[in-house]
């Protein structure tokens, strides 16, 4: 590893890398080399270190590795392919803090965030150690007599996975987890944003295949969408494709897999809403408004972005979250204390204040935030918006991917439903109130339509347990837990005549 502009982050960066064993890795470079990207690290806009990008002809190497890979992996038991989870979540489970040290470094993400996210990583693996032992399939009531019937699963294929800066292990690690004990084998184009970080798991989770004879189940791109995403997700030798990231990059990558009839996995944007009843316990609701607003710098798809409160609570509300808002650390995501780290890159803190200027020249009031702060790195107070009087504020239809949190008042349980499912998008809910009937009624038919709804909790920070993901524009993907693992196989009707006749089915008599 070269390029160290200031030893801060990249130093920091090199210690990471070598207490994961991977600063010596091939494909981190020096400046300058051929056909490299630079990382710079969001905590001082610092070059931490350069990668060497992958091009075409590498990706068709990958799909030929991870396609010979899975002929063979595909006939290992499912519990024998869950000892190798088990082994990865071993793994991950030695090297949990120094690679949420280098997600923090990387992304942001303050450190127990940083860590959290690897933690979610082994709690998937753990839960895919499970699962190696119970995929099953239903056995049907055959309408002919000596006749069976059932659904089988069969592996699917290498499959492609895509994943965004933000969960650069997290969102890896729920589909690739899952893939692995369902006979698959991943070809996994990381964001350019977080290139190390991938580089590092997929050391990781390769020393382990490798020890299982299974290297080639694993395989890394780091490239950009010209070169290597856009034949990727072409690639009719991958029959799925799952990704992580923007409405509209989930609309071109639908289309192009719609067009080889292939099969898409979609988890894109979300612009989540918390309702707050007039008896909600204020106390929780500040807490889990706070860490779903501002927690990740509001970069979760999952932030909760607007605000419904009812006017009874409105002022007391607002006071306790502008307090807390006020009160924020924010500042270098791995010292103690902070809570907030920086956004991205440059141009997100550049989005958060156009969004913030175009609030306000739709009547919106800025409460608090929205300055930049005179740090090295992309630093940006949180900022909360009192939306006007109408109720009207078409930006906040709009997901920035910034801590922006918009505050309406409501009059009703209604009113709050119908606003929280007026957007495009439909990731995830959550209502505070101590009313069952309120609660149930906003996690009813005509409740929510979000993929997630909460009750006095926020609208981030799901369980790996549950499927993830959202509807409408979010793009109907349903990811980690639950039976989000029939995504990554096949599914197989079979009909077996145990007797020595021929009945058909309908009745049809063809003698
Ligand atoms: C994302 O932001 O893409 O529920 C995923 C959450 C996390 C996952 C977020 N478990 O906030």
């Amino acid at each position: 590893m070269t390029t160290c502009n200031q030893p801060s982050t990249s130093g920091r960066v090199h210690d990471a890398l070598a207490r994961l064993g991977i600063a010596s890795d091939a494909r981190i470079v020096g400046t300058g080399a051929d056909r490299a990207r630079d990382v710079v690290s969001p905590v001082d806009n610092h070059v931490v270190a350069t990668v060497r990008l992958d091009d075409s002809e590498a990706l068709a190497d990958a799909i030929k590795r991870a396609r010979a890979a899975f002929f063979s992996w595909r006939t290992v038991p499912a519990p024998a392919r869950g000892q190798l989870v088990r082994d990865i979540a071993g793994a991950l489970r030695d090297k949990r803090d120094a690679l949420g040290e280098l997600v923090s470094l990387e992304v942001g993400k303050i450190y127990t965030e940083g860590v959290g996210e690897v933690q979610e990583a082994i709690d998937i693996a753990d839960f895919a150690v499970g699962l190696s032992r119970q995929i099953g399939g239903l056995t049907l009531p055959s309408e002919r007599p000596n006749h069976s019937l059932q659904e089988r699963w069969q592996p699917l294929g290498p499959i492609g996975v895509i994943t965004a800066f933000n969960f650069p292990v997290a969102v890896w690690a729920w589909n690739a987890m899952l893939a692995v004990v369902c006979g698959d084998a991943i070809v996994w184009k990381p964001s350019l944003l977080a290139p190390l970080t991938a580089l590092a798991t997929h050391s990781i989770v390769s020393d382990v295949a490798r020890a299982h004879g299974a290297e080639d189940i694993f395989q890394l791109i780091i490239g950009n969408d010209v070169e290597v995403g856009e034949p990727m997700v072409a690639d009719r030798r991958l029959p799925l494709i799952s990704a992580t990231g923007s409405c509209s990059m989930g609309r071109a990558v639908g289309e192009v897999v719609a067009k080889r009839l292939g099969r898409c996995l979609l988890e894109l944007g979300g612009n989540n809403a918390a309702t707050v009843l007039a008896d909600a316990d204020l106390d929780l609701a500040s807490r889990a408004i706070l860490f779903g607003a501002v927690g990740t710098a509001g970069q979760r798809c999952t932030s909760t972005r607007r605000l419904f409160v009812h006017r009874d609570v409105a002022s007391d509300l607002e006071e306790r979250l502008v307090g807390a808002y006020r009160s924020l650390r924010i500042g270098d995501p791995l010292a103690k204390g902070v809570l907030v780290g920086p956004l991205i890159v440059p141009e997100a803190v550049e989005r958060m204040q156009q969004a913030i200027a175009t609030a306000q020249e739709q009547g919106g009031e800025l409460l608090t935030g929205g300055d930049k702060l005179d740090l090295p790195g992309n630093y940006i107070k949180p900022a909360i918006i009192r939306a006007p009087a109408s109720g009207e504020l078409p930006i906040s239809h709009e997901e920035t991917f910034a801590p922006i949190l918009y505050v309406f008042e409501i009059g009703s349980l209604e009113e709050a439903i119908a606003r929280n499912n007026e957007v495009s998008q439909g990731l995830s809910s959550a209502i505070f109130t101590r009313d069952v009937r309120a609660a149930e009624t906003f996690l009813s038919a005509v409740g929510s339509d979000c993929g997630v709804a909460n009750v006095n909790t926020g609208t981030s920070g799901a369980e790996i347990g549950g499927a993830f993901g959202g509807e409408k524009d979010t793009g109907g993907g349903r990811e980690s837990g639950s039976d989000a693992w029939k995504h990554y196989m096949r599914r197989q009707t079979c009909t077996i005549n145990y007797g020595d006749t021929l009945p058909l089915a309908q009745g049809v008599e063809f003698d």
